[in-house]
């Protein structure tokens, strides 16, 4: 399962393989948006679908779903896989979104705000985002808190290199999660629920610390070939002996406009 595509981009596969680790944390988020039948909501970075075609059961047939990507690929992806006559996919940026004012009983955007790079300004993002909300409709921000990662490893000053590179350098904003209660209190949104939820992971092939952390480790030099070596080697034999083990915080914070 590649975790890149030869764009750079995340693969829609792999993001629809990590759909089935984190169904809990994405049925929670639906139920923070307070999602009721006839709604009409949007999922912002919806890559290939999955939580878009979930949220359209539960508007029913007088709502309506619109997911949004900036990436044709994903796009395409949803609309191959994702057919129903309340959902819509569309092509388009977050920094510009293609809907009215007051367009949506609720928002949600899962995992998008750790892929913005730094010359997003994340206050003019949620302000895009409160634009298109109706006064009193949610907007439900989920993502990762990368900077809370945990793994077992013997070598600890190696582990607490790679973990802190990976937050800081692999990630263009791995520390988003942590950030989003104060990102929606200083821009007037009312914060009804703040939650969070360990993912943990018992394969080391299931973790991005394997081939894409040893491949930009390597190429940043923060680790020698023979370090990453012993990584994979230990991790990957931990694995087999059920030893394995490592865990990262999901933060998903609900507010009302
Ligand atoms: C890590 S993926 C998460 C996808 C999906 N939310 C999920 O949970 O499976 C991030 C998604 O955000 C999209 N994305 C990145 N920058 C974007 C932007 N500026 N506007 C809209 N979507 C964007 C990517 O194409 C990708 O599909």
């Amino acid at each position: 399962m590649s975790i890149t595509n030869f764009n750079g981009n995340v693969d829609a596969n792999y993001l629809k393989e990590m759909a089935k680790l984190l169904e809990d944390i994405k049925d929670t988020s639906y139920q923070m948006m307070n999602l009721t039948p006839g709604n009409i909501a949007l999922d912002i970075g919806c890559g290939p679908g999955v939580d878009a075609y979930k949220m359209a059961k539960i508007v029913g047939k007088c709502g309506k779903v619109i997911g949004l990507d900036n990436d044709p690929e994903m796009i395409k992806d949803a609309q191959e896989n994702f057919i129903a006559a309340n959902l819509e996919f569309a092509i388009g940026d977050v920094k510009n979104l293609p809907f009215p004012d007051g367009y949506f009983d609720s928002v949600r955007a899962e995992r998008l705000f750790q892929v913005l790079s730094p010359e997003f300004d994340v206050d003019d993002v949620i302000q895009e985002i409160i634009r298109v909300t109706k006064k009193g409709g949610m907007i439900v921000v989920v993502d990762t808190d990368w900077g809370s990662a945990s793994l077992d490893y013997e070598d600890q000053e190696l582990t607490n290199r790679l973990l802190n590179f990976f937050a800081d350098v692999c990630r263009p904003n791995g520390f988003a999660g942590r950030k989003f209660l104060g990102l929606l209190k200083r821009n007037n949104i009312k914060v009804t629920d703040v939650k969070v939820k360990p993912v943990i992971t018992l394969e080391f092939h299931e973790t991005t610390f394997g081939e894409w952390l040893t491949r930009e480790a390597l190429r940043h030099e923060v680790a020698t070939p023979k370090e990453m070596d012993a990584w994979n080697q230990e991790l990957a034999d931990k694995t087999d002996n059920g030893e394995f083990y490592s865990c990262v915080n999901m933060v998903l914070v609900a507010g009302k406009k």
